[in-house]
């Protein structure tokens, strides 16, 4: 089994390809599709460069796998399901996140919140062939309720719940996240596997500016990471998680992302005009009245 990684500097996103050279079996992990907030328009490089690839090694792509509906960059799962043929695979929880993200967007009514715009909905502990590739699922809520790992051979793929040791883990304060949730995906479900284990995390936000990583192991997270060790308790890390969500920005493309991410990767239909639009909520996060002046909270 060979790993090859692909880094978007724009929103600090790992894609992965897997791939089983002595068959060609390949999935890949969290594709981007590029997107310009200013001009609201998308363009397809960083999802080009997984699809020269998968060309050049003559790889059969197996799946597209999300870890997560993604709230910093979007999906480009549908440009390789359309360019390869390939079924788009994420957690069966995702119906959850569908349900809270269409009822805070008023997503039209073609956005099915049963999950079924996606080919394949995953359960916790569900093994699954990807052609040579023997694929695990391990749900890892926390950073949203529909996350999951993926355990292929000595290697897992983390999303936004595991990063470097000096990131730490995914933040949680997204609607239904839990810092309490991640805790235990963390602790309890990753920290479980063999030490040996090759972590790939799903976002490298360089912190001052070192170069890139992307690879530990979970002997290593369990020793060194910078908010949740083997050794931390609960209360500790769910204390400190708060406490720093509480000063986080929302990601630059969080409206745009999931909009679009809950549907599987697929852009808005178009209107009788012709064009797509994307839903921009105003005041979501702080209601307010026309004026702009803030409504008393409920
Ligand atoms: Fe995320």
């Amino acid at each position: 089994m060979r790993i090859q990684h692909f880094f978007d500097p724009q929103t600090f996103t790992l894609t992965y390809v897997v791939y089983e050279p002595a068959t060609g079996d390949a999935v890949v992990i969290d594709p981007v599709l590029d997107y310009d907030p200013a001009s609201s328009q998308t363009s397809t490089g960083s999802v080009e460069a997984v699809a020269a690839f998968l060309e050049r090694e003559r790889l059969k792509l197996r799946y597209v796998l999300e870890t997560h509906a993604h709230a910093d960059h979007l999906s480009g799962s549908q440009f390789l399901k359309r360019r390869f043929g390939a079924p788009v695979a994420i957690g069966e929880r995702i119906r959850e996140v569908q349900a809270t993200f269409q009822a805070l967007f008023d997503l039209p009514a073609d956005v099915p919140t049963d999950g079924s715009q996606f080919d394949r909905l995953l359960a916790d502990g569900e093994e699954f062939q990807a052609g040579a590739l023997r694929i695990r699922v391990i749900a890892t809520p926390g950073h949203t309720p529909a996350c999951v790992s993926y355990l292929i051979g000595d290697a897992v793929f983390t999303g936004d719940a595991l990063f470097m040791e000096d990131s730490g883990t995914g933040r949680c304060d997204f609607p239904r996240g839990s810092a309490t949730d991640l805790y235990h995906s963390v602790h309890d479900r990753l920290y479980s596997l063999p030490d040996a284990t090759r972590v790939f995390v799903g976002h490298d936000y360089q912190p001052e500016g070192r170069p890139l990583r992307f690879e530990t192991t979970i002997g290593a997270s369990k020793q060194g990471n910078s908010q949740l060790k083997a050794s931390t308790s609960k209360e500790e890390y769910v204390r400190f998680r708060t406490t720093r969500d509480a000063t986080l920005k929302a990601p630059r493309l969080l409206l745009p992302s999931v909009q679009v991410n809950v549907d599987a990767g697929r852009l808005p239909r178009p209107h009788a005009n012709g064009n797509r639009y994307l839903h921009m909520p105003v005041n979501i996060f702080g209601p307010t009245d026309e004026a702009g002046i803030p409504l008393p909270r409920a």
